[in-house]
């Protein structure tokens, strides 16, 4: 059996902020941002939980399939930004939902955590153990981030999708090949100091502002420029394609520098690199479903097209996933 992508949708809340919005609030301007990142402006909810922002993205896939929630088997849902420490996102959104048959988990590979999901979820389809599983991305950045920060409050989205993924037999299609990393070592310099069993909230930590994303931003930009890059050119080298057979290549939207870097290495022209980070900036584990179902919805990408996706974040976790698209445009 093997696993193929049958449905892609996304959501993101309805509100959305430029970046002159932080100009009146912290040391920054328009011309910084967008020449260092890329970004434009963002969407960010600050009511509602991550599920609030992926059960439409959810129902959207079902409705787009032709499926009811009951024929769900597993629910995966990446995120740093669960709606509660416990318990999972994936069971207050099967209740949601009313994806009553389907088990599931929460996973957190920060950015990287939507591919994690899609080759986990993958394997468990194709071994038989589930016929749908829905694989969401998504966050809710705004509820870690210090707006009082500028090096990091800019940087990020509220928002995510969903793919389904499903068994067929037909082996030209689906999620063909991974290549998965990870590197404790980058822990230094990107985290969420307090909130967890390490470090539990505490007025000393509220008041120490430690439940906000901290990074040291050149050290993780080196790192992730190599790292993405790197996997991207070596998941098209072993599976024998050129920048010629790539469709597209569908980034993290982290940062246009690092993207860019990546296409180059790939040997790819822009016309094939999927970006929307100047509309919705990070949000973390939603780039990539939110890229693949607006390369769908606007008719971008057609049956049997190669599409690399590629990511890099905290952890450090990082990779690329080599996907035969498989719906009809
Ligand atoms: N507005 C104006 N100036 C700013 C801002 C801002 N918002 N933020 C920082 N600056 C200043 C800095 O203070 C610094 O000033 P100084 O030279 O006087 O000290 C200057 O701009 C340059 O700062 P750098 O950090 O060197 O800027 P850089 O070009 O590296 O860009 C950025 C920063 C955008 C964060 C970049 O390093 C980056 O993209 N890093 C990687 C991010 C990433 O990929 N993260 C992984 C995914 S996230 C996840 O997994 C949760």
């Amino acid at each position: 059996m093997n696993a193929v992508i049958t449905a892609v949708a996304h959501n993101v809340p309805p509100d959305v902020y430029d970046n002159v919005w932080f100009e009146s609030k912290i040391d920054t301007n328009d011309e910084w941002i967008k020449t260092r990142t890329g970004i434009t402006e963002r969407h960010f909810a600050f009511e509602g939980g991550v599920t609030d922002i992926l059960l439409p993205a959810a129902q959207r896939v079902l409705d787009q399939r032709g499926i009811t929630a009951q024929d769900i088997d597993l629910i995966i849902i990446a995120t740093i930004t669960g709606d509660r420490v416990f318990p999972s996102s994936a069971a207050i959104l099967q209740r949601k939902l009313g994806a009553t048959n389907a088990w599931g988990f929460d996973l957190a590979g920060a950015c990287s955590g939507f591919l994690y999901a899609l080759v986990t979820g993958a394997k468990l389809v194709e071994s038989g153990a589930v016929k749908r599983a829905l694989i969401l991305g998504g966050d809710k950045m705004s509820s870690i981030l210090n707006f009082e920060d500028r090096t990091t409050c800019v940087l990020f989205g509220d928002g995510g999708g969903a793919v389904l993924l499903e068994a067929s037999e037909d082996e030209s299609f689906g999620v063909v090949d991974h290549i998965l990393h990870m590197d404790g070592r980058g822990e230094d310099f990107l985290h969420q100091k307090a909130g967890g069993s390490l470090r539990p909230p505490s007025i000393e930590t509220v008041t120490n502002r430690e439940h906000f994303v901290y990074q040291e931003g050149q050290a993780v930009f080196k790192s992730a420029v190599k790292g993405m890059a790197d996997v991207s050119y070596e998941i098209m080298k072993r599976n024998n394609l050129t920048a010629d057979d790539v469709a597209w290549l569908v980034p993290h939207q982290a940062n246009l520098r690092i993207i860019d870097a990546t296409a180059d290495r790939m040997g790819l022209s822009r016309d094939k690199v999927m970006i929307n980070i100047d509309r919705y900036g990070n949000t973390t584990a939603g780039t990539i479903p939110i890229c693949l179902s607006e390369l769908h919805l606007h008719k971008k990408v057609s049956k049997g097209d190669y599409l690399v996706l590629s990511s890099f974040g905290a952890g450090y976790t990082w990779g690329s996933v080599l996907v035969r698209w498989s719906i009809d445009s």
